[in-house]
């Protein structure tokens, strides 16, 4: 199949009604957001979005989140809306913040992997919500990479993916955000599954408290539950190792030059992933400034771009850690997974 590219950059309806009449078909197609690329079907057509689990190679007990261009398109997706729910939408909506909720019966069981709630967003991306509009159903999207992958932050990336593999991308330009959107479910005491740029003190301003969840920055032990079935799987991962240090900056960057030294000795090619704050530290080495520190949501926008361009040059990633905190929390959810959870704490190191 041959894939074809219509460039959404300087006119956001551009390939929108096209893209609509392919997903009316039943067809794919991947979407600009404000967070990642998407890879849209018919969120109503079960056929269709078996497509998307093949495309991907996705495992099907990984739920999806449908997008919807209007907020009163959740009546049919819900069986109610209960309070919290209609003032986080009031507050967020369009934005990054998906969120969790009993479904009905119209929604395919395929969409939820069987669950009884399904998961909704409504994108601040005029793109992406022209072809919703165009396509006239609630369109279910992944993030549009290879399962297992670093999510697509641009339309070359979702290339590298899915060329061939579906009829149309459009290209929107880089993401805003770079990671993808917060998930919360909406029961009666709300609870982050994902973070992303809506962050917890954004939420709890609206809603009041809204808890955590503990697999947000450690492995699941053997047989244990998430809430968000995406969390169980390998994530995110490049084809580079991935190493992450955390401490105090200058124990952080005396360990990250240590394990430099020890694989560019051992002949792999290093790269550290370093930040405005720190690339003093690394001045006779590879390294590549992915942000800065103080504005974390400046990390995010660049981490999965990172993982993919630097992963593809690097036999070995040297990233550093951040307090996981507010939009921090994002990254290293993200960057933990990415590394297989192989983190160093220098200052434990050093002591
Ligand atoms: O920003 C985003 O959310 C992007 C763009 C394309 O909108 N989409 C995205 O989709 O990241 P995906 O499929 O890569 O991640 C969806 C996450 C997964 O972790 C999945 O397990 C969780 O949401 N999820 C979906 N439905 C759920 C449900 N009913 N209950 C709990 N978690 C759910
Ligand atoms: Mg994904």
């Amino acid at each position: 199949m041959q894939t074809q590219v219509i460039d959404a950059r300087g006119n956001p309806e551009a390939g929108t009604q096209l893209g609509g009449r392919l997903i009316k078909e039943g067809g794919l197609v991947a979407f600009p957001t404000e967070t990642v690329y998407g890879l849209g079907a018919n969120g109503m057509d079960a056929e269709a979005v078996q497509g998307i689990f093949a495309a991907k190679g996705r495992p099907s007990d990984n739920p999806l989140i449908l997008h919807v261009c209007r907020k009163n398109d959740v009546h049919k997706l819900w069986d109610t809306i209960p309070e919290k729910a209609q003032r986080l939408m009031d507050a967020f909506w369009p934005g990054p913040l998906t969120l969790v909720y009993t479904r009905t019966d119209a929604v395919p069981d395929i969409v939820t992997a069987g669950l009884s709630t399904v998961a909704v967003r409504m994108p601040d991306n005029k793109t992406a919500r022209a072809l919703i509009k165009a396509a006239g159903v609630p369109i279910a999207a992944p993030s549009a990479n290879a399962s297992g992958r670093p999510s697509p932050t641009t339309a070359a990336h979702v290339l590298e993916d899915m060329a061939g593999r579906i009829p149309l991308v459009i290209d929107g330009g880089p993401c805003k955000f770079g990671v993808e959107s917060t998930v919360v479910a909406v029961g009666a005491e709300p609870m982050i599954l994902r973070p992303g740029a809506v962050t917890q003190s954004m939420l709890e301003a609206v809603i009041g408290p809204v808890r955590l969840h503990k697999s947000l920055l450690q492995p699941l032990g053997e047989g244990e539950q998430t809430a968000s079935p995406g969390m169980r799987y390998k994530h995110y991962a490049p084809d580079a190792q991935v190493i992450v240090v955390t401490g105090t900056l200058s124990n952080m960057a005396r360990r990250i030059s240590e394990l430099y030294d020890t694989y560019t000795n051992a002949h792999k090619k290093c790269m550290i992933l370093a930040t405005r704050q720190t690339q003093h530290f690394y001045r006779e080495k590879e390294y590549a400034i992915i942000g800065d520190r103080e504005r974390p949501q400046t990390l995010c926008a660049s981490l999965f771009s990172a993982l993919r361009d630097r992963g593809a040059q690097a036999d070995v990633l040297l990233a550093e850690g951040v307090p996981a905190e507010e939009a921090g929390l994002a990254f290293m959810n993200r960057l933990l997974r990415a590394a297989g959870f192989c983190c160093e704490d220098a200052d434990k190191l050093s002591d």
